[in-house]
């Protein structure tokens, strides 16, 4: 069988990379992983069962084992995500559950566990897959690798802009101290540290509408896929 081409979509958070990577995804009918999804399911399933943030062993057991589903909405909509049944796209998105998501995410054995349900998104005609370590540990094969970026205050404007539309009020100053506080841990971690693949295409959205960097990575895509990544 043909090797299902995989684009990779790697880059700190508030870079724009779920809307990137959703709109790409239904332009080229293709499958979309949200990695970031998992980390953050695998914060709140630990909730649920009351396993601590930091107790390793039994949250490589919960990643492994946990029922999470990602089912399509509409296309260019993000999916549902359900845990053991229950919807919990909202729930996942919160402040709280994020930073669990990060404590989780720096542990090699959680990441280890989370591999093979990653890699098994890549499915034909093709996966579009979004996160910190696509390009780097996840699909190194991949033929298309983008990293996305934006500066820590666009990024924490961004944030700011979503938290106050779902009425959660942070402080604009708070957001960008967290922000930078993540960037560190994210791209200091011993595993899976969140840096660009070397053949990767650093693309920086900060200040261009979401039309303008779609058309960016679009000709990218276009340039190394060819025409396996026919547009429908
Ligand atoms: O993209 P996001 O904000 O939903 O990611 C939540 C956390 O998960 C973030 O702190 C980094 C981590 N993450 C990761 O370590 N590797 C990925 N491939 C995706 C996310």
């Amino acid at each position: 069988m043909a090797e299902v081409p995989v684009i990779a979509i790697d880059g700190p958070s508030g870079a724009g990379k779920g809307t990137i990577a959703q709109k790409l995804a239904a332009r080229l009918g293709f499958h979309y992983l949200d990695s970031g999804a998992l980390y953050r399911v695998l914060a709140l399933a630990a909730r649920h069962h009351r396993v601590d943030w930091d107790n390793v062993e039994d949250l490589a057991v919960l990643a492994e084992h946990m029922d999470v589903a990602f089912r399509p909405k509409g296309a260019g909509e993000p999916p549902d995500v359900v845990l053991e049944g229950e919807v919990v796209t909202e729930p996942i998105r919160s402040e709280e559950i994020g930073h669990g998501a990060s404590r989780v995410a720096a542990y090699p054995e959680v990441r280890r566990a989370l591999l093979a349900r990653q890699r098994a998104f890549a499915r034909p005609p093709g996966l579009v897959a979004d996160g910190r370590d696509m390009g780097t540990v996840v699909f190194p094969d991949a033929p298309v690798k983008i990293y996305l970026t934006a500066s820590p205050e666009e990024r924490a404007r961004r944030r700011h802009k979503q938290l106050m539309e779902k009425g959660e009020s942070v402080s604009l100053a708070d957001l960008a101290e967290r922000v930078r506080e993540r960037d560190a841990r994210d791209a200091t971690r011993a595993v899976a540290p969140l840096v660009p693949a070397p053949d990767a295409v650093v693309i920086d959205s900060t200040g261009k509408a979401i039309d303008a960097v779609l058309k960016e990575v679009e000709e990218v895509v276009a340039a190394r896929l060819g025409g396996r990544a026919a547009r429908r």
